[in-house]
């Protein structure tokens, strides 16, 4: 888990690679950062590239579709791989066998091999390779955290995740667009917020009758986490009817009581005989002069302190791959009917 530091006296060279929605969130964080210069733009349809460059005033900004030509001009010292998840895999192997370390976009990869051979290829360049879960980085769950840390010992954790979702294109090409696309989020977020990893899992993926996906939609899940924690997973993309917000809603019950979050502002507490209990207090948002996509900024800045100090960033690749290690886990039970061990 080691990895060389950039020590050069200068801002951090970094080279966006995927220029669609999430690319283009990222952009603006890499131009605000004080210690990083967007130094290039890289999309299998670089018109895409170029029409965001100069969007944001950048139209003299190296764009084009080949990412090895664009490393080799540039010589960056990251990629942001923005890539759709099938593409993950490669982007980011490309970078790193050429020296440049990696800050990607969840999920790491489609395939737990995929992942393996990725973490190695870090490994064996010495370079940084970190997932940012963005979630992790919101105020409220950070709170939550807090609050569950103070329930005791764990012993059930719940989540559910239902709204009516007709997004992006390449989640109708997937045959579990919840499980293979969404559920990385949730499942991090249970590991963030309880402390706990994985142990095994059982999980059925279906589509409900009305569904607009050609792909199972829906899930359910049970794992059993370290400690002997239960986290249950409900989701849906195609629910019609009192959504949930994006980060779920959640339930944690300890041995001193239970606390309930509903994925935005409203943490609530209740507790066991004899006990009491408080909610934490978010902390204050630590970029309030701008508008900007929840969790990038901060991942960013993570993975820049990262470079410059050798310190291990949240969503560091190897601890990032337990986290997709209950998508592909659970997409495995989907698929056999078994209990999947992790
Ligand atoms: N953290 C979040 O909240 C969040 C939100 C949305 C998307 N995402 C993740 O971000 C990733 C991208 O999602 P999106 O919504 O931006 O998708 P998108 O389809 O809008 O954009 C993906 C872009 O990548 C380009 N691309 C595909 N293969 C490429 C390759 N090999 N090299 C260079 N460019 C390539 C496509 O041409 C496209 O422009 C996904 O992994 C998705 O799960 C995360």
């Amino acid at each position: 888990m080691t990895f060389d530091t950039v020590v050069a006296d200068r801002p951090l060279r970094g080279v966006l690679v995927g220029a669609g929605f999430i690319g283009r969130q990222w952009a603006p964080e890499l131009l605000a950062h004080p210690g990083t210069r967007l130094v290039g733009w890289v999309d299998v349809r670089p018109e895409r590239a170029r029409s965001a460059a100069g969007a944001l005033g950048r139209a003299d900004l190296p764009v084009g579709a080949s990412l090895t030509a664009l490393l080799d001009a540039e010589e960056p010292d990251f990629i942001v791989n923005c890539t759709v998840p099938e593409a993950h895999h490669e982007v980011t192997v490309t970078a790193l066998e050429r020296g440049v370390s990696v800050l990607s976009e969840k999920p790491m990869a489609v395939t737990l091999d995929e992942a393996t051979s990725m973490v190695a290829a870090a490994d064996r360049a010495r370079r940084l390779f970190m997932v940012n879960q963005n979630r992790r980085y919101m105020a409220a769950l950070a709170a939550y955290r807090r609050t569950v840390a103070d329930l005791g010992a764990l012993g059930m954790l719940a989540s559910e995740f239902l709204m009516p979702y007709k997004g992006v294109e390449f989640l109708s090409a997937l045959e579990h667009p919840l499980l293979q696309d969404m559920a990385i989020h949730l499942f991090d977020a249970a590991r963030a917020i309880s402390g706990a990893d994985p142990v095994s899992v059982y999980c059925e993926s279906f589509r409900p009758p009305w569904t607009w996906y050609p792909g199972a939609c829906s899930a359910m899940a049970i794992f059993e986490m370290t400690g002997g924690l239960r986290y249950t997973f409900t989701g849906s993309w195609s629910a019609h009817g009192l959504p949930t917000s994006w980060t779920g809603s959640w339930r944690a019950a300890g041995t001193r009581g239970t606390a309930l979050w509903d994925g935005e502002d409203a943490i609530t507490v209740g507790a066991a005989p004899s006990e009491s209990l408080k909610p934490a207090e978010p902390e204050p948002d630590p970029y309030p002069e701008r508008r900007r996509y929840t969790g990038l900024a901060e991942g960013l800045a993570e993975f820049v302190t990262g470079l410059r100090t050798g310190g291990l960033p949240q969503g560091e690749c190897h601890d990032n791959l337990r986290s997709l290690a209950m998508v592909t886990a659970a997409l495995e039970s989907a698929r056999t009917g078994k209990r999947v061990p992790i």
